[in-house]
């Protein structure tokens, strides 16, 4: 279980990037959904004990992840956002470097446990390529090699999906929900499909708060029946922003679209749409004082 108490975060520029954050992670998938500049990596960062907080508290288990970063670090996997690589060094001589600080010290066993792990992400091909060569996409998939590395019990994966194909983000969501059966895994996305697909719990995040939790199903159902749908001219968009509340305008095969929020069928051309988790998502960071 990572617990997460009254933690705050001021940067030296002024911008709150973490106001008063209250969560309960526990074992499986959590995701962490928010627009950008939401703080979601902030967060995660400070939970990887890479920035520090301003006040607070994060517990994970039995850890006190300020005064005990080291023995956070042991049962940590990591995935920034952002990551540099060494250029000149192949895949499998950094997995084999970092394995070995991570104390797997027979050679053999290194061997096969780096094997296995490009074999997940589905470079084992590509092992020989120096980092500077891969392609962004295999980068990441690096990047997620990495941070399994040593069965990590607390995963923190900040927009691990960005990049990856179709099919590799879904070996990806496979891998992961394997991994979530016993640790817990914290994913960061702005993809609200892949926090449905994998996620038992999440959080929206918005300015630097948690504007509400649970599970997707049960969130996504808290509009039942109140969201409507209706096929709209190019030019009319602001007429619909300025008389109903607009959740989202999308487009579908050329057409354009909007989604509304109303108590009851607003207006003519309207059908009711199932609710679904995007639309919540844009509700809750519009209005997060009525969720
Ligand atoms: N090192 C820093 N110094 C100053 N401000 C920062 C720093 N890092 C982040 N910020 C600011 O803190 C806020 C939160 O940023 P953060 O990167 O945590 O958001 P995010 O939710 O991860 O966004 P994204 O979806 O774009 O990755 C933003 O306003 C950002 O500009
Ligand atoms: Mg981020």
């Amino acid at each position: 279980m990572l617990s997460i108490t009254n933690l705050n975060k001021t940067y030296p520029n002024g911008t709150k990037a973490l106001n008063n954050v209250n969560l309960e992670i526990g074992t499986g998938m959590f995701g962490l959904l928010g627009p950008n500049g939401a703080g979601k990596s902030s967060l995660m960062r400070t939970i990887a004990t890479l920035q520090q907080a301003d006040s607070g508290d994060i517990e994970f288990n039995d850890i006190n992840v300020f005064t005990e970063p080291d023995e956070l670090r042991k049962v940590l996997g990591y995935l920034p956002q952002d990551f540099g690589v060494y250029p000149k060094v192949s895949a499998e001589m950094m997995l084999n470097h970092i394995a070995k600080i991570k104390g797997i010290q027979s050679k053999t066993d290194r061997k096969a446990y780096v094997a296995d792990l490009l074999n997940k992400v589905n470079l084992y091909k590509f092992r020989k390529r120096n980092l500077g060569d891969y392609s962004g996409g295999m980068r990441q998939r690096f990047g997620i090699a990495q941070a399994l590395i040593g069965n990590p019990k607390l995963i923190i994966v900040d927009e691990p999906t960005a990049g990856l194909d179709p099919l590799e983000r879904n070996r990806f969501h496979n891998l992961l929900s394997e991994l979530g059966e016993d640790a817990v895994v914290i994913l960061s996305t702005h993809i609200v499909d892949d926090v449905i697909n994998l996620c038992t719990n999440m959080a929206v995040f918005n300015e630097g708060s948690v504007v509400v939790q649970g599970h997707p199903l049960e969130l996504s159902n808290t509009l039942n029946g109140k969201v409507y749908r209706k096929s709209i001219a190019k030019d009319e968009t602001e007429l619909y922003q300025s008389k109903y509340n607009v959740l989202s305008t999308y487009l579908r095969s050329g057409n354009l679209y909007v989604n509304v929020f109303a108590e009851g069928v607003p207006g003519e051309g309207f059908e009711k749409v199932a609710n679904n988790l995007e639309d919540f998502y844009f509700y809750s960071i519009n209005q997060p004082q009525t969720v």
